[in-house]
């Protein structure tokens, strides 16, 4: 069924604010490329302790962008699958391209929101989530959901950048130019500025599931945590769909 225009009111439903990752994809792509910190080996040592991921290893990348790690990691470890989920149609349209130039058949993207997952076939041996805390309005959805996901003794890595000024500078500029390119200028659903999380709320935030361990760690820009489900965890029940 379709979605109706009008809410419960009878008013005109507005469209829901526009995302400027949605608007200002180019300007963000160049920016991961080029400007900010890759996590590859710190990822790698994380997630594949062992060195070298199991055949049919499946790992997803949240909040994936244009899905750098998502196809790196499939081209390093063509016996995996990776899958990259954003909300941004945009986004996942380059990740699909960066797939297709890589020529992986292992990597595949779906736009979906990561606070609210739709069932997976299977439970996930890793997750990757490289700033979207810093976005994203529910983050304890979004840490239960990685949790819900993750078979049991999965791991997931989750990095978030520390300098407020290289945070506010990528959003500032996404800000200008959407400013500089629509008239009227269309309402966004980002915040104006970047907050950076301070250390002591992101291991608050990280620790809410009962993980068996979790490990954070900090770098010149960024921190990031480690986190892993006990292998004796039981499967988390699905979600009702009604
Ligand atoms: C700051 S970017 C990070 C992109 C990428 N992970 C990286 O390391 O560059 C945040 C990304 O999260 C996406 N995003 C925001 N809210 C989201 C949500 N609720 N679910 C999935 N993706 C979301 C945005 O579209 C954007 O691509």
């Amino acid at each position: 069924m379709g979605s109706s225009q009008y809410d419960l009111t009878g008013q005109k439903a507005l469209p829901p604010p526009e995302s400027l990752f949605e608007r200002c994809h180019w300007l963000y792509a160049l920016c991961r490329e080029y400007l900010f910190r890759d996590h590859t080996p710190e990822i790698t040592n994380a997630l594949f302790p062992t060195g070298t991921p199991a055949d049919g290893t499946r790992i997803l990348e949240l909040g994936c962008g244009p899905g750098l790690y998502a196809c790196r990691f499939a081209k390093e470890y063509p016996q995996i699958t990776a899958t990259g989920i954003d909300l941004s149609k945009r986004l996942i349209q380059r990740a699909r391209e960066r797939a297709s130039n890589l020529r992986l058949h292992n990597c595949t993207f779906i736009e979906g929101d990561a606070q609210a997952l739709k069932e997976l076939p299977h439970s996930v041996d890793a997750v990757i989530v490289s700033r979207l805390f810093l976005i994203v309005p529910d983050k304890e959805a979004v840490l239960a959901e990685i949790f819900r996901v993750l078979r049991p003794g999965g791991r997931c890595f989750i990095a978030e950048p520390t300098s407020g000024f290289r945070t506010r500078l990528p959003l500032g500029a996404m800000w200008l130019l959407a400013r500089l390119t629509t008239s009227p200028v269309a309402k966004y659903r980002e915040p104006q500025q970047a907050e950076v999380m301070p250390s002591a709320d992101f291991v608050e935030l990280v620790r809410t599931p009962s993980w068996a361990s979790v490990d954070v760690h900090y770098d010149d820009w960024y921190q990031y945590a480690i986190c892993q489900k006990s292998e004796l965890q039981a499967e988390q029940p699905s979600r009702s769909t009604s």
